[in-house]
Order: structure tokens, then sequence, then C-alpha cells
């Protein structure tokens, strides 16, 4: 076995040190640490954290004395130029798990020095900026992916192979609800929550999951939201939003879904987010609900506030295994692996000559691919452009995507006679 300095390393660095880190690429860099990461294209490769950014450092400092006794050592950068110095070390590709609205600057930044980018859902928040994003990673010649892990989810996956083989066909239309609790809006987002909308937290999961699911051209959004819980009822922060899309297909068929959310849902709550879908085709019916998969636990004194009732153990669960080891693992740890994996094959898979085939290979894996996330950034931009107009006193607008551009529209005052 090759000594841990003679082994390849694919070398990690993170903007952004907050929820989601700890959830999902924290169990990531520690499963990897201590069993690294293999395949035959690319043999036995490290995939040290290397270096980390974040606004002031102080949860970083914390998981910087934990994480050393894994033998997990990095370099921890705060403040204003945190990403230019997490920039200047050597790094083979940056995460970026900061706030929605801060996703584009430490992304640009990362693919500008010609480092691999793996950016939290939703990517950014304009066409514009991902028009932007997508031009410098082809230029750098390095991978701009974002992290969407529902598609991972298993349940997602068999709804999206039931399709892929026809066996449910012609999506007709159908709901997605998303509700987080309180304290997401209330505490842990209290800093940047201002202005914000849960639409754009959450929905865009589901915005994904349509869009890589049933493919088709995104032609038309409506939305519509609540405030005075978060913020003022006359504020632009925004408690729940329903969003509708209108998709057409090569048949000339059309379908509408809708996506309702809200960052307001009671903390007591029996499970950490409600999340339920219903789809409906031609030739069938497909009901989903991620809380309540099967498990219902109840613990005096635990339960629901310190542990949920309905435990979704297939995102990030933590367990002893059958063999005795403790693990952390599920499709939000899957989904970041599968991207190192992906780093991995197109720095190491294969001869140098061959790079930029495997490169453009990858890249041809839309699931996660920033250049085939243009639907769902206009989608997302649109619900902040209507939210925008309800918050200045002009409610109910439309916004239409001719495939390049997005198209406001105001609603007239003109009243239908029948
Ligand atoms: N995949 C998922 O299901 C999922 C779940 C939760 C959050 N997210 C996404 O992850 C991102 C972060 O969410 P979170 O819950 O971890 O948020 P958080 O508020 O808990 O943490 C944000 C982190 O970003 C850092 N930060 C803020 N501004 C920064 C800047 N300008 N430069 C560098 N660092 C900065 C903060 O210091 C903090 O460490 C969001 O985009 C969110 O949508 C994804």
């Amino acid at each position: 076995m090759a000594s841990d300095s003679a082994r390849i390393q694919v070398r990690a660095g993170m903007v952004g040190m907050g929820m989601i880190f700890d959830e999902t690429y924290r169990p990531f860099f520690e499963n990897v640490k201590k069993r690294g990461l293999y395949d035959r294209s690319f043999g036995d490769v490290d995939v040290p954290l290397v270096a980390v950014a974040s606004k002031t450092g102080q949860r970083a400092d914390r998981y910087q004395k934990q994480a050393k006794s894994l033998g997990i050592e990095f370099q921890n950068f705060r403040g204003d130029t945190a990403v230019q110095e997490l920039l200047k070390q050597d790094l083979s590709f940056a995460c970026v798990a900061t706030p929605d609205n801060r996703h584009f600057e430490a992304s640009k930044a990362i693919l500008q020095a010609g480092v691999h980018l793996l950016v939290e859902k939703p990517s950014v928040l304009s066409l514009q900026e991902l028009d932007e994003l997508v031009a410098l990673a082809e230029e750098r010649s390095v991978l701009a992916r974002v992290v969407y892990h529902k598609l991972l989810d298993p349940d997602h996956k068999k709804l999206r192979t039931l399709v892929y083989d026809n066996v449910l066909q012609h999506v007709n239309n159908g709901y997605c609800s998303l509700l987080e609790p309180r304290q997401i809006s209330g505490a842990q987002f209290s800093e940047w929550i201002s202005g914000r909308n849960p639409g754009t937290y959450v929905a865009v999961h589901y915005i994904k999951l349509i869009d890589f699911t049933f493919g088709g051209r995104l032609k038309t959004i409506t939305c519509t939201g609540q405030r005075g819980i978060v913020g003022a009822a006359d504020g632009n922060t925004w408690d729940s939003v329903q969003l509708r899309l209108i998709y057409e297909y090569d048949s000339g068929r059309e379908a509408a879904f809708d996506i309702h959310t809200s960052w307001v849902a009671p903390d007591n709550f029996p499970g950490y987010v409600e999340q339920e879908v219903q789809f409906r085709f031609d030739n069938g019916v497909w009901n989903g609900h991620s809380r309540k998969r099967g498990v219902e636990v109840t613990v005096e004194n635990l339960t629901p506030i310190r542990m949920k009732n309905t435990i979704n153990n297939h995102y990030n669960g933590t367990f002893v295994e059958p063999w005795g080891e403790r693990s952390q693992r599920g499709y939000g740890v899957e989904v970041i692996d599968r991207f190192a994996r992906e780093v991995a094959f197109v720095e190491h898979g294969g001869s140098a000559a061959a790079r930029e085939e495997r490169l453009k290979f990858v890249r041809s894996l839309h699931y996660a691919d920033l250049a085939a996330d243009r639907q769902v950034v206009a989608a997302v931009q649109a619900m902040e452009m209507i939210l925008e107009q309800q918050a200045v006193g002009c409610p109910d607008c439309v916004v239409r995507y001719d495939g390049q551009q997005l198209q406001l529209l105001k609603p007239t005052q003109k009243i239908c006679e029948s």
C-alpha cells in the first residue's frame, strides 16, 4: 500500500462552514480521510481538506480542533479576503456553501483560479451570472458543478427510472411541498434572511427534480407569497411562497407544476422538514412522501424537538453499522463523494492528452452541470422578479422564458366580460 505522501492527491477547499458543511461535507471529508477514494480508472487517491474560508471563522475554529484528532488539518481563513487567501493554496477543487446570494462572487474567483467548482443549490440567482460562470469554466478547462442531492434520493431515482424507461408516460401536472421549521428563518439564517424567500432556498430542489426528470422547455412562471412572520407584512422578506411552472414538451403538450415552500413551520413539527410530491401521468400517478417513509419513533424528553418522530435515514443518517463501526452516510454525502470522483477522473483517470475528453464526458452528465442548470436558474430568477414586484405593490405578474431571456409581464387592468 502506498504511504500518504506517495499517493495522488485531489486537494479540496471549502467556502462557507455553516449547517450544510456540517451535515454533508464534514462527513464526506472524514469518510474519505479514513478510506481514501478508489476507482480503477484513477487508483487510490487522497482527498485532503486543505483550507476553508468563512465570514467569522468561528465554526471553523471549533471544527479545526475537533478534526485534528481525525488527522484532518486545514488552514482557516476568515473575513473579506478569505476566499482569495484560500485560493493561494494548491487546490484541485473548491466547494461553495455560502448563503444563496453570495455564491456568485466566490464561484467566479474559484473558476478564475483554474480550480474545479462545486456550488450548493441554487447555483446562482440570475442567467447572466450563470452564463458568466459557464464561460469561465470552459475557458479555464475546469468543471463547474452544482449540488442537487435530491436527485440521488433513491425514491427520486426510481421516479426518474420509470420515466426514463417510459413506464410512466407524459407527465401532465403535479405538486411538491417542502416546509422548513421556523428555526431556519428565525435562528439559523438570521444573519442573511433579510430580503430572502424560502422558494429560492428550497423550491429549487423540486424545480431541479422536475426539470431533470421530465425534461421539456420551461415557458411560464407565476408566483405569490406571504409575509408578516419573518419580516414586515409589507416588506420583502417572505414566510412562504407558491410557485407555478409551465413546461412544454416535444409533442407540443404541456405540463404544470405547483411548488409550495415555507420556512415558518412550527419547530415542534414531527419531522425536520415536510416533503411531499405528487406527479400525474397519462397512465399513472406517483405519490412520494420523504418524511413518512416508514419510521415513527417517540422518545420521552427527546422528540419532537431534539429528535424528530419521523426521521430521514436516507439523507445523512448517523449509524452504528452491523460490523460495529460508527458512520454518517446517505445521499447528501454520496453526492459530494460523486463530485470528488468526477474531479479525480478528469485529473487522473487516464493520459494527460485525453484530459479534455474526460472533462467533456463529465460535463455531459447533466445532473450536476452548471450549463444544464439554466432552466432552473431561469425559474428562480423569475420567482424573485415576481416577488420583488409584489413587494412594491404590483402582485400577480407573469414571467415568460423563451429559452434565452426572461420577460416580466405586469397584469393588465382589463376585466374580461363573459
Ligand atoms: N443541499 C441542501 O439541501 C442544502 C441544505 C442547506 C443549505 N444548502 C445551501 O448551502 C448554502 C449554505 O447554507 P447553510 O445552511 O450552510 O448556511 P449557514 O448560514 O449555516 O452558513 C453559511 C456559511 O457561509 C459563510 N459565509 C457567509 N458569507 C460569506 C462570504 N461572503 N464569504 C465566505 N463565507 C461566507 C458563513 O460564515 C457560514 O460559514 C446555501 O446556498 C444553501 O441554499 C443546501
